[in-house]
């Protein structure tokens, strides 16, 4: 039976089941206070997406200089068959954090029958308007939705139709730590067990001019994307600042291999929030964002320690992206790296 719209609030007709763990919301007053009495300064990314920066982030997807988003899906519609291949038929597909339907549909088009899908997103509004609408054009498919914090512990049926197949596209592990992106795929790999696997979208160390231009477009949309969450503290907190006392900063870490991203302060600068005074030199930044880039290799090591071995990474043509396909590394080990394949266009 369907999770009935009295209590979702939604007319949810083609969502089988609902699973709700009420993820507290972030604390961003708390995480403001906390992240500008360190030093250096901080504040975490995932307070860049309330509304508006979410449609700014669409916006970056859209520009010529952000390669991601494009090169990624055009990978995967490439990839299709190869995936189909290595998951097998009847897999319960279970997506980390529903972002762009494009990916999704990709991949369950190009699945051999694919038996249930998982979603899970922190926005309940958003979760459940894309879990109906992949049920509503996928009659075939088990629809379920969970509203959860998924980079918290999170505990799944472990009841799925056929394998499980993990599905964590966008390079959005770029955006953790290197250790906080190996806790992650650790908690994933006990999420599928040992049957399962994971399909997931890698950013790649590339060209310096190439990333760098990536996170400076020239439209500017990286740069509102990053100072929204100046306007979010003004408006969501009552912070007294000046939003044009700051300006967009992103740079190459090399040794880090990451892009940073902060907000420089324009000569002096003052954050006032509640009985707090934060005061800023010349150039004093906010740190808020970091990209991990990685090469093919480094990225199945850091994998390989979570406890999925490579069964197969693509490229595109020119390098830019990767997308590996994982299985849960049978407790024997035996490493099965078969090492990138290159999509070329034919
Ligand atoms: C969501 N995430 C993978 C993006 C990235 O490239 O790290 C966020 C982003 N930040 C600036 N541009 C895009």
């Amino acid at each position: 039976m369907s999770p009935d719209a009295e209590t979702t609030g939604h007319d949810l007709k083609h969502v089988k089941r609902l699973l709700d763990f009420e993820p507290v919301a972030d604390d961003f007053a708390a995480a403001v206070i906390a992240g500008l009495s360190a030093d250096p300064k901080s504040i975490p990314p995932k307070f860049f997406y309330d509304a508006t920066g979410s449609d700014i982030f669409n916006r970056i997807c859209e520009t010529e200089e952000y390669y991601v988003t494009r090169t990624e899906v055009a990978l995967l519609k490439a990839i299709g068959p190869e995936i189909a291949k290595h998951a097998g038929p009847g897999v319960s597909v279970i997506e980390y954090g529903c972002g762009s339907s494009d990916k999704i549909r990709s991949l369950l088009d190009a699945l051999d029958g694919p038996a249930e899908y998982w979603a899970i997103d922190i926005s309940r509004d958003h979760l459940l308007k894309s879990a109906d609408a992949i049920g509503r054009d996928y009659p075939d498919l088990g629809v379920n939705a969970v509203v959860a914090d998924f980079a918290a512990k999170l505990e799944l049926p472990d009841q799925m139709a056929g394998r499980k197949l993990a599905f964590f596209p966008g390079s959005t592990i770029g955006n953790q730590t290197p250790a906080e992106a190996e806790a992650f795929l650790t908690g994933v790999r006990a999420v599928v067990g040992d049957a399962g696997a994971l399909l997931i979208g890698v950013d790649l160390k590339k060209d310096l001019d190439r990333l760098s231009r990536a996170y400076n477009d020239a439209a500017g949309h990286t740069a509102d994307f990053n100072l929204n969450l100046l306007h979010r503290m003004r408006a969501e907190l009552g912070a007294e600042l000046n939003p044009d006392g700051f300006e967009h900063r992103a740079f190459f870490n090399q040794d880090q291999s990451r892009i940073e991203m902060h907000l420089a302060a324009k000569g002096a600068q003052s954050i006032r929030l509640g009985a707090h005074e934060f005061v800023f030199a010349d150039g004093e930044t906010i740190h808020t964002e970091n990209s991990c880039k990685y090469d093919i290799k480094g990225f199945q090591a850091l994998a390989a320690r979570a406890g999925f071995e490579a069964v197969q990474s693509w490229t595109d043509a020119d390098d830019l992206f990767s997308i590996h396909f994982l299985e849960s590394a049978s407790p024997a080990g035996g490493a099965r790296n078969y090492g990138p394949s290159r999509f070329v266009p034919g």
